[in-house]
């Protein structure tokens, strides 16, 4: 049995999707023969709680010098971090000359509006292409992976934060004793660690099942996220979620006593509870919903192949590379997949080599079916695309469950 990664003790696997490349691992023909792959399973620890992979490749296999994902890309998430950025300024950055540090800032998405006022302010970015963009807009970046050894420096050259931020990168990170212990000695003694990633509750509620993929090594709830901080001497004090990613969690990390805890840390304690986030028969449940949505989403694509309907995926999101593998979707069913990243278009997709192509195909000629793979930004997508839906065109969702729109 594999041990867990922050108590160590068993973790009883729930589900095999079997082999998989990487989920960013958009590639050229030419290294289709040396594609990389990996087994992916996910399971529980009882003990902890936490849910997490049980193979996962290394790290700089994954965040490297071509890192495919580019943050301000959606214009939703833009908003999103402003409105983060301005929550953390209003709120913990009361006194004088405070330093903000982030990990995984990726092109400075949400760093930028610290610097835009003026703010002390670090990110921290391994992927050095995604950190030469935040660079580029004069935001301070060190590109290196976050850890307690990197705390440490950075404390050395800035002092201590009044705030630490990061957003889908912590559930990223399999080292995570290592970041909390950084955490917890980068942090004022009030300082604040403010941290989001996709809540487990949410993606076994809506069976988003393609969040399950080899960067994200950690699928956090509540008591998961407090067992780890509790051993480095931190808590929870508050949460809140966000409509983000399918649904998100913010979680307010703070040294033990240094702040009161809000109300509603125990109750969404409670309501993990009654959801049966600490019981394995709900992950047992959850595998089963998902081989449904696996033989749902083939026959509808057989159906609209038999009928020779021209079907197309948009956007090429690291999401659905588990999306495809797991179920066999190959470029028999779908012609290519539109997206407006630069770093995608041009390439195949992992696994299932289709074709990314640029988003000015899809304009010019509209497909019959569109297999809505980034479903986490649908309304900005489909606000977008009414002229699309208006000459006749149809969307094929698949969460929270599969179906033609
Ligand atoms: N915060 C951004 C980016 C999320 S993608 C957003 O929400 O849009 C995750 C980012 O974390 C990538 O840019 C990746 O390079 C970075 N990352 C991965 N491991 C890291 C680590 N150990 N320390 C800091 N950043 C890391
Ligand atoms: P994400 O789900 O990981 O945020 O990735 C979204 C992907 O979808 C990313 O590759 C960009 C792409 N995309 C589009 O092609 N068009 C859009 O309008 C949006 C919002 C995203
Ligand atoms: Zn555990």
């Amino acid at each position: 049995m594999q041990k867990c990664l922050i108590c160590d003790s068993g973790v009883n696997e729930f589900m095999d999707f079997g082999r998989m490349p990487l989920g960013n691992g958009f590639l050229d023909q030419s290294q289709f023969t040396d594609e990389y792959f990996y087994n992916l399973k996910v399971g529980f620890c009882s003990r902890c709680t936490m849910v997490q992979l049980l193979e996962q490749p290394a790290r700089e296999q994954m965040f490297h010098d071509h890192y495919a994902y580019i943050s301000s890309i959606s214009s939703r998430m833009s908003e999103h971090f402003k409105s983060f950025a301005h929550t953390i300024m209003d709120k913990y950055l009361i006194e004088p000359d405070p330093l903000v540090v982030e990990i995984g800032s990726n092109d400075g998405i949400m760093l930028q509006h610290f610097a835009a006022a003026g703010i002390r302010h670090l990110g921290v970015e391994p992927s050095t292409n995604v950190a030469k963009l935040a660079g580029a807009k004069g935001i301070e970046t060190v590109c290196e992976f976050f850890d307690e050894r990197l705390a440490e420096t950075i404390k050395g050259n800035k002092g201590q934060a009044d705030a630490i931020l990061a957003a889908n990168v912590m559930c990223h990170i399999p080292y995570l004793h290592s970041v909390a212990a950084g955490i917890s000695r980068l942090l004022k003694p009030k300082g604040v660690l403010i941290f989001e990633d996709p809540y487990l509750a949410d993606i076994l509620e809506i069976t988003s099942y393609d969040q399950i993929y080899d960067e994200h090594v950690f699928y956090f709830s509540l008591s998961s996220v407090q067992y780890l901080f509790g051993v480095h001497g931190m808590e929870v004090i508050d949460i809140m979620p966000q409509n983000v990613h399918g649904g998100s969690m913010r979680y307010t990390v703070a040294r033990k006593g240094a702040f009161g805890i809000s109300p509603d840390v125990g109750e969404q304690l409670l309501k993990e509870e009654h959801l049966g986030l600490k019981r394995d028969t709900t992950y047992h449940h959850f595998r089963e919903k998902v081989e449904m949505s696996k033989n749902r989403l083939m026959t509808l694509l057989l159906a609209l192949r038999n009928k020779g309907r021209r079907v197309v995926g948009y956007g090429a999101t690291s999401k659905s590379t588990t999306v495809m593998n797991y179920c066999g979707i190959t470029p028999d069913h779908i012609e290519y997949i539109s997206d407006t990243t630069h770093t995608k278009q041009g390439k195949f997709t992992p696994g299932m080599h289709i074709p990314v192509k640029h988003y000015k195909e899809f304009c010019e000629h509209y497909p019959d079916v569109a297999l809505l793979f980034a479903w986490n930004h649908g309304e900005e997508i489909m606000n977008k695309e009414k002229m699309f839906q208006d000459g006749g065109g149809r969307w094929l969702v698949y969460v929270p469950q599969v179906k033609i729109l």
